[in-house]
């Protein structure tokens, strides 16, 4: 790898590639112990406004869009607590649609008392990482670079230069979009160093 990313300017899709892939990333199954499963699945209805399309003594399937369930909680007998640092998926990351959609999401979950653990900007997101009552990590993100840019990024220097990104103030940023500011502006990278890695969290 020399840091350039050329899959930014290949045809979009793998299909468009000669390829066969799959066709969506459909949902993400958690295991939780059975007496937290509600808890969980309740966690989730909350972050995601998300509703059950099914839900029972063992768990339950939530859903926000038009995809049967995005996230299943799964009660398991015996399943131990998390412990921090194993290897394995360290986030499951939602994009919405405008800075705006993000910063309403901060402050609905805040009247909740959820807060992201660490907000960064990475470069081609705005991204707010939460732990789930299991201490799985959420990222709710906005991309900061329009589809048809993403090459032009990557070629910029920017991510390279810095792949991890500037962390930011949830409160300032979207008191700052409140009072006018504009989103592509304040989808910019800030100036700044890069956090150290031991910083993010590794939950
Ligand atoms: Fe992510």
């Amino acid at each position: 790898m020399d840091g350039s990313a050329p899959v930014a300017k290949m045809p979009k899709t793998a299909k468009e590639r000669g390829k066969i892939a799959p066709a969506k990333l459909a949902h993400v199954v958690l295991r939780t112990p059975p007496e937290r499963a509600h808890m969980v699945l309740d966690w989730y209805k909350v972050v995601l406004e998300g509703e059950a399309m099914y839900e029972a003594d063992f768990g339950g399937f939530v859903t926000y869009d038009d995809e049967h369930h995005r996230i299943a909680v799964l009660g398991f007998p015996g399943i131990k607590e998390h412990i921090d640092g194993y290897a394995g998926m360290h986030h499951v990351a939602f994009t919405y649609e405008k800075l705006a959609d993000l910063s309403h999401t901060y402050f609905r979950l805040k009247e909740e008392n959820i807060l992201p653990e660490f907000c960064i900007n990475h470069g081609p997101t705005t991204s707010m990482y939460y732990f789930d009552p299991d201490k799985n990590q959420v990222e709710l993100q906005v991309d900061n670079v329009p589809e048809e840019k993403f090459a032009e990024y990557f070629d910029n220097g920017e991510f390279s230069a810095n792949p991890i990104g500037v962390k930011f103030d949830p409160e300032d940023l979207f008191k700052r979009l409140e009072a006018g500011e504009a989103e592509e502006d304040l989808l910019q990278r800030p100036e700044g160093a890069p956090p150290d890695l031991s910083e993010f969290p590794a939950n």
